[in-house]
């Protein structure tokens, strides 16, 4: 490619009083003259921050990309982005998601940057940051953070999803304060985001399986010397992009995304992932619906063995062969000629890949669950679509007819759960409302909402659960999760009162709520508005403009993208 071309030039390569000061400033730091020879410029858009503790060592990260940049004469540049740090964001780091893709879109496109390395760790951090790289399509390529060594207490191995196991015990007066705060201090050893097929690891194997990472990128521990060489592979690699003019677009096809959904399917991949993978899709402009996710996983059983829902733990997934493992045993399904990264086709990158443990990663022929990926169900009580996880709910449940159980909202649940007198029993089924995008908003994790003590301590572990919030990747059960229309938009979910009856038939794919059409219709006409639109800033824009979550709950006016044409010039 001509270097003339390169967008960087319309800053470096200019003369003038232009040029002197896109330069000027830049030598402040001791880049020599040279630099701004007409070389790829790559930005290295860093979700780094201490409040993102997934993400705490990315500047180290970064240092390795650089190496690799230069390496092959390209020219990196790292700048920070809003980075979203799931355990500390309130009310939810998805609320910020969209913000951040904006933030991520516009300082690409803004800067005098010719390709991106994307570093991506904790949950959001990933899908904000491709959602905004796709709005510009500059060559791009994903670096993450890698997950945390496997926890230790007690001299068992445990993660961050035992942290709902360890605080149902705590309820039910099985461990005290202490013995929680030993518990606490072996959960994360180390470096790195959630150690488990959690939403981290979701998105850090459908970046791979996309083909927007080198391969290997999703399981390499954060602490393990590999990581630091993949991230220098890659700093070599987006330098090559950018002379090959390597874009996104070139990449993310529509069979990019189905590979992905089978992939997501075989490792058992969060709930989230549906959600993120639409926003993408609707960037990159790919016509993508729910109801693909669905029909794609379909027939595609579960390879891995890894906990929530599992054994094992991201530590043992890499060593075991990592996603290439399950991307050669899947190979026969995948669309094989969809182009990668370093410009090689799903089929060379995986063909030659080996599985090291077979109680980890199966082949096809002895799965460990015949039924994996997303189910989604409709019916009167999710017009648009609702999602499961087969894999991770109690197989007697997934044919189940209950009472509801309302909780109006999150405050109404944490008001009522404890109360020995709530009437409730095992067959019931729990209802949250007002936690969709819109009504929460944000659209949090908790639609796992923890049992009621009184059947914890009866030994009951799991109950149909039903809301318009999302589930964490860690967590577990019989839980219906993104129910669309979303109760503050005055879905069916907004008029369910306690006792009505609710049919879940998942073979069906049916989520009905047992009440005549007439009686819905009077309730909805009754109804009142349940949840409070906030007057002004960046809340007020999401409530007023994010889409339903089958949409991918971004803000309609994002989807799609603007390109990395050059802004004009302010001196
Ligand atoms: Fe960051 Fe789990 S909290 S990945």
């Amino acid at each position: 490619m001509d270097d003339k071309k390169l967008r960087s030039h319309e800053w470096f390569g200019r003369k003038g009083k232009d040029g002197i000061i896109y330069r000027a400033w830049m030598k402040k730091s001791g880049i020599p003259a040279h630099e701004f020879d007409g070389r790829p410029v790559i930005g290295i858009c860093n979700t780094w921050s201490e409040l993102t503790p997934c993400n705490s060592h990315f500047r180290d990260l970064a240092e390795h990309v650089k190496k690799g940049v230069y390496e092959a004469g390209g020219f990196p540049v790292e700048f920070p982005v809003m980075s979203l740090g799931e355990t500390l964001l309130k009310p939810t780091a998805m609320l910020y998601r969209n913000l951040a893709s904006m933030d991520t879109e516009e300082s690409i496109r803004a800067n005098p940057l010719d390709g991106v390395v994307l570093l991506c760790g904790c949950d959001k951090t990933t899908p904000s940051l491709v959602m905004g790289a796709c709005s510009v399509d500059l060559p791009t390529i994903v670096v993450s953070g890698g997950p945390m060594l496997t926890g230790k207490y007690r001299g068992k191995s445990i993660s961050t999803s035992d942290v709902w196991r360890f605080s149902d015990a705590y309820r039910a007066g099985e461990i005290d304060d202490q013995e929680m705060s030993i518990a606490e201090a072996g959960i994360c050893r180390s470096d790195g985001h959630c150690a488990v097929m959690g939403t981290a690891s979701t998105m850090a194997c459908m970046v791979e399986s996309l083909g927007l990472s080198l391969p290997g990128n999703a399981a390499i521990p954060a602490p393990d010397a590999a990581r630091k060489v993949l991230a220098h592979h890659s700093g070599s690699e987006i330098v090559k992009m950018v002379q090959e003019d390597r874009k996104l677009s070139d990449i993310l096809t529509r069979e990019a995304f189905e590979n992905a959904i089978m992939v997501n399917a075989a490792i058992g991949g969060s709930t989230n992932f549906v959600i993120h993978l639409l926003a993408i899709a609707g960037r990159i402009g790919v016509d993508l619906a729910i109801e693909d996710f669905d029909e794609l996983s379909n027939g595609i059983p579960l390879l891995a063995n890894l906990q929530p829902s599992g054994d094992y733990f991201m530590e043992d997934f890499y060593y075991a062969g990592g996603l290439p493992a399950i991307m050669k045993e899947l190979l026969p399904h995948l669309h094989k000629e969809c182009m990668t990264v370093n410009g090689k086709t799903v089929e060379e990158n995986f063909d030659e890949a080996e599985c090291y443990d077979e109680n980890i990663i199966s082949g096809m022929e002895k799965p460990f669950n015949e039924m994996s990926g997303v189910v989604v169900l409709k019916g009167n009580l999710t017009e648009n679509g609702a999602v499961l996880k087969p894999n991770a709910a109690t197989k007697s449940l997934l044919k189940h007819t209950g009472k509801a159980v309302v909780f109006e909202d999150i405050d109404d649940y944490k008001a009522k759960i404890n109360d020995p007198d709530l009437e409730i029993d095992e067959n019931s089924i729990m209802v949250l409302k007002n936690v969709g995008p819109k009504g929460y908003p944000g659209m949090p994790e908790v639609g796992n909402m923890g049992l009621p003590p009184k059947l914890l301590e009866k030994g009951i572990k799991d109950m149909v659960r039903i809301s318009d919030g999302r589930m964490s990747g860690t967590g577990f059960g019989t839980v219906v999760l993104h129910v669309s229309p979303e109760s503050a938009e005055g879905g069916t979910l907004s008029i369910v009162q306690n006792g009505d009856e609710i049919i879940l038939d998942v073979e069906k794919r049916l989520l009905q709520l047992n009440v005549s059409d007439k009686e819905i219709e009077e309730r909805k006409k009754n109804r009142e508005a349940t949840h409070e639109e906030l007057p002004r800033g960046y809340v007020q824009l999401y409530q007023k403009h994010v889409q339903g979550a089958h949409l991918g709950a971004d803000l309609d006016f994002l989807r799609g993208g603007s390109g990395s044409y050059v802004p004009k010039d302010s001196h």
